[in-house]
């Protein structure tokens, strides 16, 4: 009996070193006392897009986005291309279209770290990947999911790779800017249309020169949820979802599963959106549609939890 005790003490002494090792990081240093936040160790980036100078972005610097990932989920149809960001050591989030699509999961997913260019970015080995149980399609809303890598991420002095925070509801700056990044169309060129069909499922891989070679990244107008119901048909479920709507300017083809992310008061970035669909790119009277990373926040510690060790 005793021994059945310790037993049991130790295995969870053992899931919580564990549980600790890929959740937990210690705080950050620079935490402005104005804005005491106990968030986990996330969302250090030197974010810049002031220069103002995807569609209408501009390329962005190395290390400015040390979450980013690239995703080539292949289907029996053939590869896609998405966007992800690193969430803990183990942890990629990305939309479900990216690995899932009608219904047929993808047969490999190749997820990629570490560069802003595509030529210098490594490709880490994936374990499991989860959809969210209730995406049907992007129209119906719940366009999450989470990868599992087989191997942590080293973030220790490692610019190249951070993991971003979560946003919570307060975290979006409605009326304010948010970024936006992605190595997805920056054109919506006739060959892009043709070759997605419709824009709500993940880019094929294209051949050419739409798809640039450097991270691209853009900074959005985020707009009511009342405002976007007016421009565009989302999913039922309103209140999860996030939309941008800027003159010219918005992700495209390629960026889907990306990280929409707004700073922090104490300067940090949480990732408050995830790049779902849209119609056509940067059109003036539709907006980008992005699932609220907030809404979700249960069932992304609950699958991490459930599926770690
Ligand atoms: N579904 C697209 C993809 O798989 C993303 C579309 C985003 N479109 C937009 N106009 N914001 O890459």
């Amino acid at each position: 009996m005793e021994q059945e005790t310790d037993s049991l003490d130790s295995k969870r002494l053992e899931i919580n070193m564990c549980m600790q090792m890929h959740l937990y990081s210690p705080p950050p240093t620079h935490v402005s006392d104005t804005c005491k936040s106990s968030r986990e160790f996330c969302g250090v980036a030197p974010i810049n897009v002031e220069n103002q100078r995807i569609v209408k972005g501009n390329p962005a610097s190395p290390f400015e986005y040390p979450y980013q990932v690239g995703i080539v989920p292949h289907f029996p149809k053939g590869p896609g291309l998405c966007g992800g960001s690193i969430i803990n050591s183990r942890w990629i989030l990305t939309a479900a279209h990216c690995l899932v699509n009608e219904g047929v999961m993808a047969n490999g997913i190749e997820v990629y770290v570490g560069s802003i260019y595509t030529d210098q970015a490594h490709s880490v080995p994936v374990a499991l990947y989860f959809p969210h149980p209730d995406y049907v399609d992007v129209m119906k809303g719940n366009d999450i999911g989470l990868i599992l890598l087989v191997n942590d991420l080293v973030f220790f002095r490692n610019d190249n790779l951070q993991p971003i925070c979560l946003g919570r509801e307060e975290d979006i700056p409605y009326g304010g800017k948010a970024v936006v990044t992605g190595w997805g169309a920056m054109k919506y060129e006739m060959e892009i249309r043709d070759l997605t069909i419709t824009s709500t499922v993940a880019a094929p891989v294209l051949e050419g020169t739409q798809m640039p070679q450097v991270l691209q990244e853009v900074a959005l107008d985020v707009i009511t949820t009342e405002e976007c119901s007016k421009l565009e048909d989302l999913p039922s479920d309103t209140d999860k979802v996030i939309c941008t709507l800027t003159h010219h300017k918005d992700a495209c083809q390629g960026d889907s599963g990306g990280p929409l992310v707004a700073q922090l008061c104490d300067g940090r970035w949480a990732q408050i959106g995830i790049v779902s669909f849209g119609v056509g790119c940067a059109d003036p009277e539709h907006p980008g549609v992005y699932t609220k990373v907030s809404a979700y926040l249960d069932w992304i510690w609950n699958t991490i939890d459930v599926n770690t060790c």
